[in-house]
């Protein structure tokens, strides 16, 4: 099969890049950018290929997305041992003759299967090992490290992250950095502000959305004709939120197409991905109906407050009993924190919102979060 074709923002990579391995990164850095607009897709491809080799560091990354049932704590053990192995000829080799698993490094030893928390190998050492193993600096990438946060583990290979980036990052230390994606939130912010976080005071760079070249490099891929204009594909392309998925699959039905006149072709383009957008949003509104009144209320209400979303505050009461009252003549529907924390649990089981640490919940999609106010 052949590969979807990418568009590759080398430019930006290098910024990025110059400016994690410098002073600045050393507190790690936050990589965000609305959902579905390239943040994986720049990180595996431009990134990391880059960080590789112009930066000649160690690369471990962790997508806690991928598997949405893997624990993040998990994940992120995983991939730290999954680079161990691959030095499988230098570290194990000592290990596996002898029948343990145990890994030597340079007068550094541990069991391999004991990294995790609380197991007896921290990830510090595991960090340093690696480091040594590759005698490189190890930079740690965590796609969508907001997930991070759902579960104790997660929240707990955070903290390990933060002793391992410190010792790592002392002067006599073979240097780490720390690089996370997340989707656009205020929310985000926890991770950075809060002092016990790997992420405490790293900065915040919101990664700009694809632009004016990725149009027209993607209209250069388009090998029918007649093509759309580029300024109707920019039209387009603001109107799917910079989102490259919708626009290439009304592309790619254009290009089955025949018969379409030149002098019709841009009209065709704005039409089909209105009906797209709408064909989006009606879904979306079909997913909300098909909740229970008090689900639909707690999501409403997340949207009209943002950041400020406090679940089990008198006033989110209120206003949760008054989009009930909206939506049905029921009076039996009981509003107490333990049905809102089930409604958010259930919210959060159909991936309409996550868990930005305890007790603080944010809406996934910022599409969505436009749609619901448009919809109260
Ligand atoms: N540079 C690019 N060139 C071509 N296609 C791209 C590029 N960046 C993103 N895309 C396409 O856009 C879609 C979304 O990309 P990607 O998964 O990287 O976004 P994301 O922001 O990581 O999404 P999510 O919020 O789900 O994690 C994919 O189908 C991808 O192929
Ligand atoms: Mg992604």
């Amino acid at each position: 099969m052949e590969k979807e074709p990418i568009f590759h923002r080398r430019d930006l990579a290098e910024r990025l890049g110059t400016q994690l391995v410098s002073r600045v990164g050393a507190s790690g850095m936050f990589v965000t950018a609305p959902r579905r607009t390239g943040k994986s897709t720049f990180i595996r491809e431009d990134l990391i290929p880059l960080l590789l080799l112009e930066h000649s560091v160690e690369i471990v990354y962790a997508d806690l997305w991928e598997d949405r049932s893997a624990n993040p704590g998990d994940v992120i053990v995983g991939a730290i041992k999954d680079r161990l192995l691959r030095y499988d000829g230098i570290v194990m080799r000592a290990a596996k003759a002898s029948g343990v698993d145990k890994i030597k490094v340079g007068g550094l030893e541990m069991s391999l299967d004991r990294v995790g928390f609380g197991k007896g190998e921290t990830l510090t050492k595991a960090l340093r090992i690696l480091a040594q193993a590759a005698g490189k600096p190890v930079v740690m990438v965590i796609d969508e490290a907001q997930h991070s946060q759902s579960s104790e583990e997660g929240r707990q290979a955070l903290y390990a992250l933060k002793a391992a980036r410190d010792a790592l990052n002392a002067s006599d230390g073979p240097g780490f950095r720390l690089l996370a994606t997340g989707s656009n939130s205020d929310k985000l912010a926890t991770l950075v502000d809060d002092k016990d976080q790997a992420f405490y005071q790293a900065p915040m760079v919101s990664l700009p959305v694809l632009g004016r070249p990725y149009l027209e490099w993607l209209r250069g891929q388009q090998l029918y004709e007649p093509k759309p204009s580029i300024e109707s594909m920019e039209m387009a392309f603001q109107m799917c939120n910079h989102r490259p998925e919708p626009l290439n699959k009304v592309l790619s039905e254009f290009s089955l197409q025949t018969g379409i006149d030149a002098s019709e072709i841009d009209q065709a383009l704005q039409k089909a991905i209105v009906k797209s957008m709408a064909r989006a949003r009606s879904i979306f509104e079909q997913q909300i109906n098909a909740l229970s009144p008090l689900d639909a209320a707690v999501l409403k209400v997340m949207a009209q407050q943002g950041a400020r979303f406090a679940p089990y505050a008198k006033h989110s009461y209120e206003a949760y009993r008054e989009f009930i009252n909206r939506e049905t003549s029921e009076t039996q529907i009981e509003i107490n924190q333990s049905t809102v924390q089930q409604a958010l649990e259930r919210l959060r089981a159909l991936q309409m919102i996550w868990r930005a640490g305890r007790g603080s919940y944010a809406i996934e999609d910022s599409q969505h979060i436009d749609w619901l106010k448009e919809i109260m």
